[in-house]
This record gives structure tokens, sequence and C-alpha cells, in this order.
């Protein structure tokens, strides 16, 4: 973020001509002949200090070659990637708009990176609270206002106060308390709310309300819905401090909705949202799988810190991914980037980093506010295999668009049903779709299948172009500290190519006008003659509810 727009620097000029005069040779299935080291030359393993944690990255199947690659990499020097990084970790405000450090990796420090930012000297303080708490509820210590222990939770938070607690209690319900039912309720939809509560008891009930800015008004609306739900049975507003605790920055706002200042726990303005379930917004993580292993979680991220931190970038994971992904978004001009987890433990990942990724880069003007020439963050998705290759698939081996995808699958499962059939049968599909993509098969081969008499439409629908690109990830076991490790992964591939692109990563300024717009909609929802200052379309949209709404 040296002032200048990615465009300017003689890396990327030096890729531009690079994929000008050579992308029409970039054929994987040439590379791959021409070089039987491919693999060991693209691929490279992250090892924790814990040796179970680690993480295989294979890049081999991807539309480079080394100088590309030395190309790529000389980018992420001329963007000060490392300068970038290291004012990060020391907890300069990078986020310039909101003046803000960006410390996300303060709170899985364990003391080992000196950081200057007033707060970080209190995260160990409310990680005791988050123990000491989550402990005496799973152990039943915590008693509701009859007596009884809790036996559900419900996290209510929308956003980064809703999708990493969502993805990871996913990813580790093998490490879950399972009497310990936990849900979440993130939409203002009244249905969303509704339905959790028809599973709920209220006795046995604790709400968990999740707003870094307690304003957000989904979550507040939704909080205020549920304490009415409890006080209709519980009847005294004593009773709502065993049942309700918060999870925000904002004190004032949390005692006046009625939680005490103990049943909060806070965090500190230099998290994000989108970077926040290692803060207490964690909480209902450490509810579900246990303090111990939500500790797990924060080291095998804080491994994956230290790695981005010190290794050099050949070997550097995030930066690999980074730079890969920004060839494909930025040269190749693929809009799309897929995130296919071959483990159904990861549903929630590609949903996790849609925010994580397109809330973090969807940016059109650099931190100086130079309109892009260039594209930035790319649209994130993704679903767990093999559910997406009887779906989608079928477009990303033989449709018109290029979508460049992250494979990732555990050697192992956590469900070895039949001494690993599934396990195996899963696995076959992780490998044989990258490779596929890759390799297609030719009209020779269709022709040699068919035989003779096949028509030439039968013959063309059946052939695979290949040339598809794709990063293979795998990791031994889904494990708490394998996860942390993988999310930490994708952050800071973001952060690099946020850096690359020269836009600030850390705020979300679009959200707002689609916020402000709702407000002032809502004043007139009452009556046809308040709605005013609208085009004839959301006019007409609004007076078509107020004739048919029945309420
Ligand atoms: O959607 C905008 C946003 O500010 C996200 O960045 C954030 O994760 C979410 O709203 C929820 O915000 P809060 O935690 O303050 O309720």
């Amino acid at each position: 973020m040296s002032g200048k727009l990615a465009t300017e620097y003689a890396a990327w000029k030096k890729l531009q001509e690079i994929y000008d005069t050579q992308h029409e040779k970039l054929v994987l299935k040439d590379l791959f002949a021409q070089d039987p080291q491919r693999f060991a030359k693209f691929s490279r393993e992250f090892v924790s200090d814990d040796p179970s944690v680690r993480i295989l990255l294979d890049f081999s199947k991807n539309l480079i070659t080394e100088p590309i690659l030395s190309n790529l990499l000389d980018l992420v020097r001329e963007a000060q990637v490392e300068t970038w990084r290291d004012k990060m970790f020391a907890g300069e405000h990078i986020n310039t708009s909101e003046d803000r450090a960006v410390l996300h990796v303060a709170l899985r420090n364990f003391d080992e990176f000196k950081i200057n930012e007033s707060g970080v000297d209190e995260v160990s303080k409310v990680l005791a609270h988050m123990k000491e708490f989550s402990e005496s509820v799973r152990g039943g210590a915590w008693k509701g206002y009859t007596g009884k222990t809790i036996n559900t939770i419900v996290n209510i938070g929308i956003g980064g106060s809703d999708l990493g607690p969502v993805m990871v209690t996913e990813a580790l319900k093998p490490y879950a308390k399972r009497d310990l039912t936990a849900h979440f309720v993130s939409n203002i939809d009244g249905t969303h709310l509704a339905e959790t509560l028809r599973l709920c008891d209220p006795e046995r009930t604790l709400f968990i309300i999740a707003s870094k800015t307690f304003t957000t008004q989904e979550t507040i609306t939704n909080a205020e819905s549920a304490r009415d739900w409890f006080l209709a049975t519980a009847k005294d507003k004593a009773h709502v401090a065993k049942h309700f605790v918060a999870l925000s920055t904002n004190t004032k706002a949390v005692t006046a909705f009625g939680i005490a200042e103990q049943n909060m726990f806070q965090f500190w303005d230099w998290v994000g949202g989108r970077y926040s379930l290692w803060s207490a917004i964690g909480l209902s993580i450490a509810l579900v799988i246990g303090f111990d292993n939500f500790e797990q979680l924060l080291k095998g991220a804080h491994a994956m810190d230290k790695h981005f931190k010190t290794a050099p970038l050949e070997q550097n994971l995030p930066v690999l991914l980074a730079v890969i992904g920004i060839w494909y978004n930025d040269f190749y001009g693929a809009q799309t980037h897929a995130l296919l987890p071959y483990d159904q433990y990861l549903h929630k990942f590609a949903d996790y980093f849609q925010q994580g990724d397109m809330e973090s880069n969807g940016k059109s003007v650099t931190k100086d506010g130079r309109r892009v020439n260039y594209q930035t963050g790319p649209i994130i998705w993704g679903a767990a295999g093999t559910n997406g290759q009887h779906s989608f698939y079928q477009l990303v081996h033989q449709g018109t668009k290029l979508i460049p995808a992250d494979f990732l699958a555990p050697t192992t499962s956590h469900n070895p049903i039949d001494h690993s059939k599934h396990h195996r049968i899963l696995l076959s599909n992780f490998f044989a779709q990258p490779e596929a993509l890759a390799f297609g098969k030719t009209e020779q081969e269709v022709r040699n299948e068919l035989g003779p008499n096949a028509s030439d439409a039968l013959v063309k629908s059946k052939i695979f172009e290949g040339n598809r690109p794709s990063n293979s990830i795998m990791f031994p076991l889904l494990t708490p500290a394998t996860l942390g490790a993988l999310i930490a992964l994708y952050e800071h591939k973001i952060f690099t190519q946020g850096v690359v692109w020269g836009i600030n990563s850390f705020d979300q300024m679009g959200v707002e006008l689609g916020k402000v717009l709702a407000k002032n909609i809502l004043k007139q929802l009452d009556k046809p003659e308040d709605v005013t200052g609208h085009d004839s379309s959301t006019t007409g949209l609004i007076h078509y509810y107020q004739k048919w709404r029945k309420e």
C-alpha cells in the first residue's frame, strides 16, 4: 500500500506481458508431461510445532511456471506485503478509514508477538472469564432461574457475530457436548427466532447476545423479542441475569439492555467483525466444544500466524494462495473462486469465507481514494463435496467460465464407517475432480470410447477441455488446532491480496447505504401517503405490500 495502483507496479506490468504472450501456451497437460517433478516443485507443507497439525498445499495444477510464480512473488515484494504484515502484527492502525489496529492475531498470540495497543493486555483476562463461564455452564454449576441446568444455548448475532461460531461449531461437532444444543439466530425474519424458540425451554436456555457494536438492528430486535419470550414465562426481570449474556465492545448499550456487566464478555475495536470468532464472540464455540478445545483452535491459528510472519514468501502458504488467486482474478479475468471442502463438517466453510473475503476485499477504491483499474476480491462460493458434483460441477467442468477452486480434505475421517469405506469413496472423488478439471478428455478419447458410429454432436458434448486450475489442500484430521490453522491461512491470504490491491480490507462501508435506506423506509410503511422520496419501482413495491399485507 505504497500509494500506487497495483497496475503501476513493475511486477504487475511484467505479469501482464507474460499473460499476453504466454497464456495460450500454459497447458497443464504439457506442463506435467514436461516436468515429472512438478508436484514436488509446486507443493508445500505447513507443519506446526505440534506435528499432528499439518497442511499440505498442492498448487501444481495451476496455470503457472516457476518464472510466473517468481514474478507473482516479486509483486508481493513490490507491494510491501511483508512491511504491512509486520505493521499489522505490531498493532499499527492499518485500518486507516476507521483509524484502528487490526489485531485478530493478538487474540491468539500467547504472548509471542510484542503488540502495542490498548486492550491487548486484557485478552487473557477475557479468556479466563470465558473458561470459567463455559465450564460452569457445561459442568452444570450454572443454573437457570428455577434451579435447572442449561441444556440449550441460542447465539443471537449476525455477520461476523454469527458466521464464525456457526461454521466452527459445525466443523468441530466431533468435539461437541452432545447434550448441549446450540442454535444460532441471525436473520431479522421473525421465522428464524420463532422456529428456534419452539425448540427451547425458557428454564433451561441461555441466550448469548453477540454484537460488537450492540446497535445492529437485526440482533437487538431479535434479542429484545427473545427477552420478551423468556419473561412471558419467567416474569421477573431479575431472572434475565441467569439466562442472558452479552459479547460486545459496547458496555453502555449492553447494560442499558438489562445485561449485568459481569455477564458481559468484552472485546475491542481492533477486532473486525469477520475476524472475531477468536474473541469473546467465540463463547458459543467454547460452550459447545469446551474451553480446552477452543484454546486449541486459537493455538492452531497462532501457529499459522507464525508461519505467515516468518516463512519465506516461496514457502508461505497464505502468500502462495494469494498470488495464485491474483493470477486468475486479475490476468485471466476469473470472477469467482470456489471453496470445495470434501468434509461434511466443513459444510459452512464457504459461507463463512463469503463474508471473510467479500466484505474484506469487495472494494473499488484504494486506501488513498483512487479508483482501481483492475479487479479486486473475487466472488466466493462453494459447497461440501460430493454434493456439489451433483449440482454445479457441470458448469465448472464444461461451462464457459474459468472457476479456480480450492479442494480441501482430511486424510482421516472422524466417522470411519465400515472401515472407512465412505471416506475412501469421498477421497477418490476429491482426487478425481481436480484431475478431471486439469486434464479433461480429448475428442480422440471420446471417439475411441464411443466408436465410429457416434454423431459429431454427441462426441462434442462429451469433450472435457480441461486446463481448469485448482489447489488441493490436505490435512490429517479436522481437529480444533487444524481448523484454527486453516482459517488463519485464508485470513492471511485475504490480507495479502488486499495489500497488493492497495485497498483497506478492514472496513465495510459498502453495507451502510442499504441500512440507512431501510431505516427511512421502515418509518414510511404504515400509510401509502407516507411513501415519498423514492423511484417508481420502490414506491410501487411498497404500495403493493401495503395493499396485500395482513398483520
Ligand atoms: O454487515 C456489517 C457488519 O458490520 C459486519 O461487519 C459485522 O460482522 C456485522 O455487521 C455484525 O455487527 P455487530 O457484531 O456489531 O452486530
